[in-house]
């Protein structure tokens, strides 16, 4: 199964992507060759560089972050209430329709 995911860019252009249930938000977004999203520790939860910021709606539908996701991105100065690091998000868990902005470079 794959979702589609409407994905706004650091300079406000949209893309619609295909992501497959078996990966994670940052991988479906890698793969689909957004590469504003470095995600330089490929996964790890230690880098917070594929941080991305989700509606309100899409947020309530996941579990919170874990306790080292929440320290993550206390990291970035542009946390918002709504930020997630992709890479501890399944796509599984997204509802649809699915919606997210990759939040700006810190
Ligand atoms: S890829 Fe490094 S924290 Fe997500």
């Amino acid at each position: 199964m794959s979702k589609t995911i409407e994905v706004t860019l650091r300079d406000g252009e949209t893309m619609r992507i295909e992501a497959d249930d078996g990966l994670t938000l940052m991988e479906a977004l890698r793969d689909n060759g957004v590469d504003e999203l470095l995600a330089l520790c490929g996964g790890c939860c230690s880098c917070a560089t594929c941080h991305v910021i989700l509606p309100d709606t899409v947020f309530a539908e996941l579990s919170p972050p874990s306790d080292d996701e929440d320290d993550l991105l206390d990291s970035s100065e542009h946390r918002t209430a709504t930020s997630r690091l992709s890479c501890q998000v399944s796509v599984a868990d997204l509802p649809t329709p699915c919606r997210l902005t990759i939040a700006p470079e810190d």
